[in-house]
């Protein structure tokens, strides 16, 4: 099953989109230079929104503490950051992201 997340083109290279689904969760999508990624808004260090961080490479770095995971994976990177972020798959179809679930 997909579900529709947001178009391509709202997705900019150097900043995540905050997504709200309808059953409630919130999501960042990521446009990174092999492709488009879905993880969890929310830091799992704290109530940061990611959406609301900085991309370099492929690491999101939270604007709360400067923790960062790694995009692909959700792996924590660097602390204070030590639980892994959800890492949702996607797929991109007619221009739009779809959380592949
Ligand atoms: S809330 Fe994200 S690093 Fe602290």
């Amino acid at each position: 099953m997909t579900l529709f997340l947001c178009k391509t083109a709202d997705v900019d290279a150097d900043e995540p989109k905050q997504v709200t689904l309808a059953d409630g969760r919130i999501l960042a999508v990521y446009r990174l230079d092999d492709g488009f990624y879905a993880t969890d808004d929310v830091c799992t260090h704290g109530e940061a929104s990611l959406a609301e961080g900085e991309i370099e490479g492929h690491e999101i770095i939270c604007p709360f503490h400067l923790g960062a995971f790694d995009i692909r994976t959700g792996e924590p990177t660097r602390a204070p950051c030590t639980a892994s972020l959800k890492v949702y798959p996607v797929v991109c179809e007619n221009g739009e992201v779809m959380l592949a679930e």
